[in-house]
């Protein structure tokens, strides 16, 4: 296999993904304001637009105003943005022996440019696996949720949030693909449970990675 995947050997690399309004950001406030009050050192993060130069790739890729880009391009510039993020922020962290916990991944790239866009698959995951030198989560906690359920604003909708119901659909479900294919590092929880239940389900997986994490 080309790409067979690096861990981190130190610090614990957390990734939350999901559709839009999954609650992936709340989740990852608890579990880093959880974290924190244990003593341990983490760096709360997200895709994209974390860097400086991530945050002009954010603007362009999900401004309305961009209007139609090639979907290559599109493809491109979220790599870029991983590239940046990975180098500059997440891997010195991982490095310090922090734990990184990231709101959306490569796994983004996958389910949204791969199977909303419909670009081939496989060359689209080497150019995610290369463009982050193949760093995966120790653990990707996938909040699932039916992207009609998922719409809750209905104004001001950036460029992704405009696409299709369609197209949401077929993020879900590679989505749900990527985590059927390496459960060990996974953990797919319904996005409709309760905030507090969902937030104890994560810190109880994490639980036996926490050992490779230094404390302040
Ligand atoms: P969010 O930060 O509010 O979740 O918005 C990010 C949007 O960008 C969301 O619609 C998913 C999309 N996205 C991709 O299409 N590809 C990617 O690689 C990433 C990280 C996000």
């Amino acid at each position: 296999m080309r790409f067979p995947g690096v861990y981190a050997e130190h610090g614990v690399f957390v990734c939350f993904e999901g559709g839009e309004g999954s609650g992936k950001s709340t989740q990852s406030r608890l579990l880093h304001e959880a974290l924190t009050a244990r003593g341990h050192r983490v760096l709360l993060t997200f895709e994209p637009g974390d860097t400086a130069v991530g945050k002009d790739v954010r603007r362009i890729v999900l401004s309305p105003e961009t209007g139609d880009l090639d979907d290559r391009t599109e493809a491109l510039l979220f790599a870029a943005d991983k590239a940046e993020h990975i180098e500059s922020m997440v891997r010195p962290a991982l490095e310090r022996g922090e734990v990184v916990i990231t709101d959306r991944y490569v796994d983004s790239m996958l389910a949204y440019q791969g199977a909303g866009r419909v670009l081939d698959a496989a060359q689209l995951e080497e150019v995610a696996r290369w463009a982050t030198a193949d760093l995966r989560p120790h653990l990707t906690v996938l909040l699932d949720l039916d992207p009609t359920a998922g719409f809750t604003r209905f104004e001001e909708r950036d460029r992704m949030e405009q696409e299709s119901v369609e197209f949401h659909q077929r993020v879900r479900s590679a989505f749900v693909a990527l985590a059927e294919r390496n459960p060990e590092h996974y953990l797919v929880l319904d996005a409709r449970a309760p905030v507090e239940e969902i937030h104890e389900a994560v810190l109880a997986r994490l639980e036996p990675l926490l050992t490779q994490a230094v404390t302040a």
